[in-house]
C-alpha cells in the first residue's frame, strides 16, 4: 500500500501527513482488503488510492457532480470504488450498521449541525475495532491567517468563536480546537490513538517555490512530518487528523 499518487506535487507536501498516519491503518499486510467507507469523499482523491491498494472502498456524498468525478477519476485509475448519494445524516442508511472496518471523514464535520450526531452514526457504521480517519480544520490557523491579512478584529473575533461561520447558499463552517474536536470524539465513544497537525507550514509556502526548487516538495513533506506531533508547532496547523478506535 502506497497511497501515494505516483507524482511529487505540492498538494502531496499538504496531504504527507495524513497519508503516512493511514498507512497504519490500511498497509497492514495481516489486514488485507478492508472495507473503507468514505464519508464526503467528493471526487475521489483518496477514495482511489485506498482502493488502488487493494480495500473495498465506497464513497457517500451529496453532490451528484462529485460523485460523477469520482467514477471518472476511478475508471482513469482502473479500480473499483462505488459512490452512493447519501450525507452523514444518512449515513447509516446508505451502508449499513456494522459495515466499515475504516471510515475516512475528511474536511466534512466542518459542514455539519450536529458535531455528536454524525460521530455516533460513524460509531454505528464502524465494526468493533475499527477505525475512524478524521480530518477536520483547526481554528488557530484561522485566526492567524486573518491576522496576517491585517483583519484584526475578525481575528480577535474568531479567537474565541465557536459559532459556524455562515457561508453562501445558506450553508455554515465551523472550525475546531484540538480539545474541541477531542472531547466531541471522546464523548461520542471512540478511543482517540493518535493526533497530527496538518498543513503547519504547507499553506504558508508559495507554490511557485515548490514548483520551481528541486526536491522542495519533499523536503516540506518532511518538515510537516517532523513537526506533526510537536505540541509547540500543532496549534498553527491548518487541520487537525485524529485517528480513534471504536
Ligand atoms: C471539502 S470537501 C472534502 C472532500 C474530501 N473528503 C477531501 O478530503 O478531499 C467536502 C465534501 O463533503 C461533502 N459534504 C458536504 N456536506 C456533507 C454532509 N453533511 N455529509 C457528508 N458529506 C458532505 C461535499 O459534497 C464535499 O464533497
Amino acid at each position: 500500500m502506497t497511497l501515494s499518487s505516483g507524482q511529487s506535487t505540492p498538494h502531496d507536501a499538504r496531504s504527507a501527513v495524513v497519508r503516512e498516519a493511514l498507512r497504519a491503518v490500511l498497509d497492514d499486510p495481516a489486514r488485507p482488503g478492508l472495507d473503507v467507507v468514505d464519508i464526503g469523499g467528493g471526487t475521489g482523491g483518496l477514495a482511489v488510492l485506498v482502493a488502488a491498494a487493494g480495500h473495498r472502498v465506497t464513497v457517500v456524498d451529496p453532490s451528484p457532480d462529485a460523485l460523477a468525478s469520482l467514477a471518472r477519476r476511478a475508471r482513469e485509475r482502473e479500480v473499483v470504488v462505488e459512490g452512493r448519494q447519501g450525507d452523514l445524516s444518512t449515513l447509516l442508511d446508505a451502508v449499513g450498521p456494522a459495515s466499515a472496518d475504516v471510515v475516512l471523514c475528511h474536511g466534512v464535520l466542518e459542514m455539519v449541525a450536529d458535531t455528536g450526531a454524525a460521530l455516533a452514526a460513524i460509531g454505528e457504521v464502524l465494526r468493533p475495532g475499527g477505525t475512524l480517519s478524521l480530518l477536520v480544520a483547526q481554528r488557530s490557523a484561522a485566526v492567524i491567517a486573518r491576522a496576517m491579512a491585517g483583519h484584526f478584529d475578525q481575528a480577535r473575533g474568531l479567537l474565541d468563536d465557536t459559532t459556524p461561520e455562515p457561508r453562501s447558499g445558506g450553508r455554515s463552517f465551523r472550525r475546531f480546537s484540538l480539545t474541541e474536536i477531542s472531547t466531541a470524539v471522546t464523548a461520542a465513544g471512540f478511543e482517540i490513538s493518535a493526533t497530527h497537525g496538518v498543513r503547519v507550514f504547507a499553506d504558508l509556502v508559495p507554490g511557485s517555490l515548490l514548483d520551481l526548487e528541486p526536491g522542495a516538495t519533499t523536503a516540506l513533506a518532511e518538515l510537516e512530518h517532523a513537526v506533526s506531533q510537536r505540541v509547540d508547532y500543532v496549534p498553527l496547523a491548518g487541520q487537525l487528523h485524529l485517528t480513534a478506535q471504536r
